[in-house]
């Protein structure tokens, strides 16, 4: 049965490249699990590609192990001080950063089975500027904005604060491992016009941070939820907003996200909806 879809980020208006974090009751970072339907896929993923959607670097197990031990708690399970364990409890995906002596954060270990076009292997070693290098900056002092802000955040936070953020896009089918945009662009260009509105698919990834009162690590964790634009239309004024923030969306949001490559389908998947 088609669901509602558990966000539609898009009603507050366009998206753009914002740090857009707000605090969340601790009790409510993981659970419920909205999106624990994809557990069995996310433990074959694990069981048969480990190395591509797992990395730790050497010296991050206490970081790990405190890491795993959170989830866990949270989770009522035991982890057992285990990434990959807590990580197949619970769909989000979950990323280690560890203070670096400069006062920033690098990306110590993850577990990445729903990426947005990146992937363990590239976030490994990274730290907040790094990571955020291909986000365009659109700070007028054309200093690196987005990995300096999110750095001040990161410093800031009192060990258990939860923070949240969203970020949304519109994806061609609903795969979840998509280490890159390659193959879903493909889709994109040759699919079928009047299939669009089941084709194509709000991709919304639920972003929390937790400092770990331990090591000091920062635990980052990603939910991918996946929800065809059929069902996102059957919700009212849906439509009509989303609308509004595809063609509202400053144009290098729009091409960061790769919507050009997706204009066609989008027209098509509007105009066939009741
Ligand atoms: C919690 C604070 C963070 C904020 C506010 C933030 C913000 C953003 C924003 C605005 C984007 C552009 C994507 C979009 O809007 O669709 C982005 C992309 C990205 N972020 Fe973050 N981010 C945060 C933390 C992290 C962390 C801890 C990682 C570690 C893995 C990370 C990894 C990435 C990657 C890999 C991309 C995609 C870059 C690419 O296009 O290759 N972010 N982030």
């Amino acid at each position: 049965m088609r669901r509602t879809p558990p966000h539609l980020p898009f009603l507050t208006g366009p998206p753009d490249f914002t740090v857009g974090l707000r605090p969340i009751d601790p009790q409510d970072w993981l659970l419920p699990d909205w999106e624990a339907d994809c557990l069995p896929e996310k433990r074959a993923l694990i069981a048969q590609q480990r190395e591509a959607v797992f990395r730790c670097t050497q010296g991050a197990q206490p970081l790990c192990t405190e890491a795993a031990d959170s989830v866990g708690a949270h989770l009522h399970i035991a982890a057992g001080g285990d990434l990959v364990a807590a990580a197949v409890a619970v769909s989000d995906d979950l990323v280690v950063m560890a203070p670096a002596p400069d006062g920033g954060y690098r990306a110590v270990a993850a577990v990445l089975c729903a990426p947005t076009y990146f992937s363990a292997q590239e976030a490994i070693g990274k730290d907040l500027f790094g990571l955020h290098a291909p986000v365009p900056d659109r700070l007028a002092d054309g200093a690196p904005g987005l990995g300096r802000r999110i750095g001040r955040v990161f410093s800031g936070l009192q060990p258990n604060q939860v923070l949240e953020r969203f970020n949304w896009t519109l994806q061609p089918g609903p795969a979840r491992y998509t280490p890159s945009s390659g193959p879903l662009m493909a889709i994109a260009d040759t699919a079928d016009a009047a299939d669009a509105l089941a084709l194509l698919h709000l991709r919304v990834e639920r972003q929390t941070i937790r400092k770990l009162p331990q090591t000091g690590a920062v635990l980052f964790t990603i939910r991918i939820s996946l929800d065809p634009l059929s069902a996102v239309f059957a919700v009212d004024g849906a439509k009509a907003a989303l609308v509004s923030a595809w063609a509202n969306a400053p144009a290098y949001v729009r091409s960061y996200k790769r919507w050009p490559r997706m204009e066609r389908l989008m027209r098509a998947a509007v105009a066939t909806a009741f």
